[in-house]
This record gives structure tokens, C-alpha cells and sequence, in this order.
């Protein structure tokens, strides 16, 4: 199906021209017109470069692995991810144990090139493979008084070296608001690239929000439970006076310690230069209706 966000970015820009043409062709013969979702033409509305996949590698938050942006390619490695085994509990009809592949089989899996923006101010352009997250919540099937989905990120402290010394509390919990978690927007990523996702980024599967900062992008989940009430979430129990349930990305509202108007693109380049943050991440037509009602500067 072709959303109009994946025509943000072409897939031009983020595949080798070589591979893309070959692949285009293919695609040409198979599904004709049903290939412009992801072949289109490029909208540059912010004229900026996406990632390589190196650079999306590279530059890494997952504390479970370290502190430092490097750490995560360094040591998540070690990272068992097979088999994967994700609970799905709570206001559901088929709770269980589920095997990633019970969880994904069968369901489409999205190619969206989404802007990436963290609350440390830096951002990229990722182009995942993923799954909407409300295809897998219908296939467990949520129940009337569902209101939030809670999920939560493995934990193997004998290969998790920040885990062992334990910099933040484990395991890394996250929530969306139920509208939010059934979004279209909304997927839970198992690649990038075309490539099974890296470790260091939260293989075998993770959350993308890409209207909210980065950290809302729960890594390497086991658990999903649809639940009532707002769960609680690792940045805003570590530190609830920087950091809310929300977290939609917002220009005019300053962390306390720095302003969010800007942000740096990684991979840049020689004359890389601050460019302005937009309004829910550049997805405000998308989104903003979920919100209406809401003071944007206190719901943080
Ligand atoms: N998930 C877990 N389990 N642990 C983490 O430390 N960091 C978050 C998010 N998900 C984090 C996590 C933050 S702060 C960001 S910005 C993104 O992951 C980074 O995703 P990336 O490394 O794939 O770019």
C-alpha cells in the first residue's frame, strides 16, 4: 500500500543506484503502478541526505551496552536473539508466549523512510523494514478498556555491560497511548535497508514512533502488554522533570537543559549545519488530530 509519508525521502537516495534499478525493475514487472509508494519521486522538503547504513550502525543509544555512541556497535554482539520468544499479555484475547515469527508471519512488512529525532538534539534519516504495530495487536486481538500498550526490552546482564553496572534502571520499559500504538505511523521494526536489524539496534525487533524523540524507540522487546493505565517509562522515572510520557517531538518546548528548535543531522558532512526541528518530527498532519485538546507545552 502506498502512504504518502513513505514519498517523504525516495528510496533512491538510500540505496546504492545499482541495486536500486535492478530491484526497481523487478518491482515494475511484479506490481506495475503498485510500486510508486516506494519509487516515487523525491519530495526534498528538507533537502537533506539520509543515512548510511554504516552511520545508522554506528552511532547508537542503548545503554544495556554502554554509555558512549559507540558502545552499542562494540559490544551488543553478544546479544542472544535466537530463538526470540515475546510475551503478549493483559487486555488481550490470545495472551502468550509468542515466537517472532508467530507474532510477524504473514503480515505486510512496511519499507518507511522516516526522519529520526532524539532529544539530544541529533537526528538521521532511517529507512526501515517493519511491521504496524496495530496489524500485530489485531492479530492478539485487544480488548474494550485497552488504553495503553506497555512494552519491555530484554535483559542478559552476563553480555550487558551497562546492565551489569546498572546506569539507568533494567529493564528499558516503554509505552504509547492506545490511538498512538494503532497509528499507521506506528511500526515495529525487524530491519533497515533491507537487512535484518543490527543488534545495536534492537534486534530482532523494536519499536518506531517517528513523531516522538528517540527514546520512545524501545529496543529489543519481549514483552507487550495491553494494559489500562499509563505504564511507567525508563526516562520519565529516571528523571520525570526532563522527560514525560509523551515525548512528541516539539520545537517550541525546550528540554530544561537545552533548546529543541535544532538539530544536528549525523553524516552531515564537512558543512554540516543545524537545521531547524519540525513540529512533530515533520509529521504533524499525520498525527496532530491525536492531541487536539491537549496544552502541547505541559503534556510533554
Ligand atoms: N531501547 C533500549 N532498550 N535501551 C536504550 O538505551 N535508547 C533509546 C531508544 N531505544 C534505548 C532504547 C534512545 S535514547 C534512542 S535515541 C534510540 O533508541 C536510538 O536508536 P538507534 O540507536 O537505533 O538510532
Amino acid at each position: 500500500m502506498a502512504h504518502r509519508w513513505t514519498n517523504d525521502l525516495s528510496r533512491d537516495d538510500v540505496t546504492p543506484r545499482s541495486v536500486w534499478l535492478n530491484r526497481r525493475q523487478i518491482l515494475a514487472g511484479l506490481a506495475g503502478a503498485g510500486a510508486v509508494g516506494i519509487g516515487g519521486p523525491v519530495a526534498a522538503d528538507d533537502g537533506l541526505q539520509p543515512n548510511t547504513l554504516e552511520e545508522i550502525r554506528s552511532y547508537n543509544n542503548f545503554y544495556e551496552f554502554g554509555l558512549g555512541k559507540e558502545d552499542p556497535m562494540r559490544n551488543a554482539g553478544a546479544m542472544v536473539t535466537e530463538p526470540w520468544s515475546i510475551r503478549v499479555e493483559g487486555l488481550v484475547d490470545r495472551p502468550g508466549d509468542y515466537s517472532l515469527s508467530d507474532l510477524t508471519d504473514g503480515l505486510t512488512v512496511e519499507d518507511r523512510i522516516y526522519r529520526f529525532r532524539c532529544v539530544e538534539a541529533w537526528s538521521m534519516v532511517i529507512p526501515w523494514n517493519g511491521i504496524e504495530l496495530a496489524d500485530i495487536l489485531e492479530r492478539v486481538g485487544v480488548q474494550e478498556g485497552a488504553r495503553y500498550v506497555a512494552f519491555e526490552t530484554v535483559v542478559q546482564p552476563e553480555v550487558m555491560i551497562g546492565v551489569q553496572r546498572r546506569v539507568i534502571e533494567f529493564p528499558y520499559v516503554e509505552g504509547l497511548r492506545i490511538d498512538e500504538a494503532m497509528h499507521p505511523l506506528t511500526l515495529l521494526a525487524t530491519g533497515i535497508y533491507d537487512e535484518p536489524m543490527a543488534n545495536q539496534n534492537g534486534a530482532p525487533i523494536r519499536l518506531v514512533v517517528p513523531w516522538k524523540y528517540g527514546f520512545k524507540s524501545i529496543k529489543s522487546i519481549v514483552r507487550i502488554s495491553v494494559v489500562a493505565e499509563e505504564p511507567p517509562t525508563t526516562w520519565s522515572r529516571a528523571n520525570p522533570r526532563e522527560y514525560g510520557f509523551y515525548a512528541n517531538v516539539n520545537p517550541q518546548v525546550d528540554h530544561p537543559r537545552w533548546s529543541q528548535a535544532t538539530e544536528r543531522r549525523i553524516g552531515g558532512g564537512l558543512f554540516n549545519r543545524r537545521q531547524d526541528t519540525l513540529m512533530f518530527n515533520g509529521y504533524e498532519d499525520e498525527v496532530a488530530h491525536l492531541y487536539d485538546g491537549m496544552d502541547l507545552s505541559r503534556f510533554i
